[in-house]
């Protein structure tokens, strides 16, 4: 297949863009988290090429993608918390789960009888669903298991020829993907998987809070977190990654005496130090804003260094943004951490 490359789409381009949704086709769009790999959530065929596209296994749901929160109760049923979650955050980087209307198919919420609803506030996404006037199912655009897409360029290296059309627009402004959340009802809502907005935000909007436990722990065998995608390997470069708890010296240290042989370390932009040319900066250490915002983007460019094979990353704290960098590098390193003495 011939895959369109569109870049900064004008309304034209963009009208062409929900022509293939509408039609059953496959757009990767921008959005403020992570680029997505979008199909019509009203048709079963366009979300199972998705799917194959992306080589997903078929029990893991896809986020359905809106221009408003005002559209959400045709697709789902909402409550008092979603209306209040939606004057407070939305649109931005927050999905909400919600038991599911019957127009979605149970093929997009992977046999579950709830959808995960999400209103993106990139303008591009939001005028790309506005135009297909349909709710857009999307995935991140990644294949399976790979780093999540955060430049048009990730997408074209995983779906160059698998899609119809690839929209660039630009690098995504914050590079993880939405805070997932299901609502408990009475302003009580539980994280399956942390982002941007945090569960100090959601704390300080006045909810109550709980996590899934996925979203620290690895699941045992056969249990099952309640977002169906967290008991996958993911998020994953081709070399390993394995998780430090160490200080920054020590982590220095470390870095000095093993460097060579295929390993790489990842610090923060104050600790670059010359002689260990194996180590890549993530942004300095008090900004995880943009640390957030670079490590997709890091460990894909590991995958172009045939070189590295083994990738030591500092463990990071878990509070506000650190707990999402926390769940996608434990994810990432397959729950691999280890203390250096
Ligand atoms: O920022 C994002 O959320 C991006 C952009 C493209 O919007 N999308 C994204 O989609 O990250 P995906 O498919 O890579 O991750 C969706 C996660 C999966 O872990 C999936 O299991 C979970 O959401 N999920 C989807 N529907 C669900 C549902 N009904 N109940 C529980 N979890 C659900
Ligand atoms: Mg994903």
């Amino acid at each position: 297949m011939k895959t369109e490359i569109v870049v900064n789409p004008d309304d034209q381009a963009l009208n062409r863009a929900a022509g293939i949704i509408k039609n059953g086709g496959l757009v990767a769009f921008p959005t403020e988290t992570v680029y997505g790999l979008g199909a019509s959530a009203l048709d079963e065929r366009a979300a199972a090429k998705i799917y194959l596209a992306k080589g997903r296994p078929s029990d893991n749901p896809l986020i359905i993608h809106l221009s408003a929160p005002e559209e959400a109760e045709k697709y789902a049923f909402v409550d008092k918390t979603f209306e209040k979650l939606a004057e407070m955050f939305l649109p931005g980087a927050l999905t909400v789960v919600l038991p599911k209307k019957e127009i979605i198919p149970a093929s997009v919420t992977g046999g579950l009888d709830t959808v995960a609803v999400r209103v993106p506030s990139n303008k591009i996404a939001h005028r790309l669903i506005e135009l297909s006037g349909v709710p857009i199912a999307a995935p991140s655009a990644n294949i399976s298991g790979r780093p999540s897409c955060t430049s048009a360029s990730h997408v074209i290296a995983d779906m160059d020829g698998r899609i119809d059309m690839i929209i660039d627009g630009g690098d995504c402004d914050i590079g993880l993907e939405s805070t997932i959340i299901m609502s408990e009802g009475d302003d009580r809502v539980r994280i399956l998987r942390p982002g941007q907005i945090t569960a100090e935000m959601l704390s300080d909007g006045g909810f109550e809070v709980s996590f899934d436990k996925a979203v620290t722990e690895k699941p045992e065998d056969g249990e099952k977190p309640l977002a169906p995608g967290m008991k996958y390997r993911h998020y994953a470069p081709r070399a390993r990654v394995i998780l430090v708890r160490a200080s920054v010296c020590d982590f220095i240290s470390f870095a000095k005496e093993n460097t060579g042989g295929g390993n790489a370390f990842v610090c923060y932009d104050e600790y670059v130090c010359a002689g260990i040319p194996d180590m890549f900066t993530i942004g300095p250490e008090k900004d995880r804003t943009t640390q957030a915002h670079k490590l997709f983007s890091l460990l894909r460019k590991f995958d172009d260094m045939s070189n590295i094979k083994t990738i030591y990353i500092p463990l990071p704290e878990k509070d506000d943004i650190g707990l999402a960098i926390y769940n996608r590098l434990i994810k990432a390193s397959g729950y691999t951490v280890t203390d250096i003495i």
